[in-house]
């Protein structure tokens, strides 16, 4: 009887376990389909979010240029990381923090400037057990197509 009741409280706990697993941790990192286009000076929004959109406020947030080392901007235990954050993006970028509930991780680079043209790589981790990431590409246009343009 005993036996059977430990037995049975382990079977539940187990399934407990492993349907928390399945249900939290488990998302994609989704980007936008077109590349984000803005003039150099202007601000950008790198768009982001977790399908399903469950909330991102505990999980890790990477945004890196080349190297997983390059960080434009990391979020971790709720804060940022500025520590290891590249110093060209210090002061510059920012999570929507108020969005992260519903799991939109976008990301606003502001006062962008020619060399952050390129491609970004959104990741985001959920403790050592999960991860996803996507690549959105930033286009900053050129300066003569912005003279073109505001003429
Ligand atoms: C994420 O938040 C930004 C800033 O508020 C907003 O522009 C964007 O539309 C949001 N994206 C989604 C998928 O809700």
């Amino acid at each position: 009887m005993k036996a059977d009741q430990s037995q049975c409280l382990f079977v539940t706990l187990l399934f407990l376990h492993q349907s928390s697993v399945s249900g939290s941790e488990t998302f994609r990192v989704v980007g936008p389909a077109a590349p984000v286009f803005v003039f150099p000076g202007e601000d950008a929004v790198l768009p982001c979010y977790l399908s399903p959109d469950i909330s991102a406020v505990d999980l890790e947030i990477r945004w890196f240029r080349d190297g997983y080392d390059n960080f434009v901007c990391l979020y971790e235990a709720q804060d940022y990381n500025i520590i290891r954050q590249n110093p060209a993006y210090r002061r510059r970028v920012n999570l929507f923090l108020g969005e992260l509930p519903r799991g939109n991780v976008s990301l606003i680079l502001r006062d962008v400037r020619r060399s952050d043209h390129g491609q970004y790589r959104c990741m985001v981790l959920s403790g050592r057990r999960y991860d996803d990431d996507t690549v959105i590409d930033l286009g900053v246009r050129g300066e003569s197509l912005s003279v073109w343009f505001t003429v």
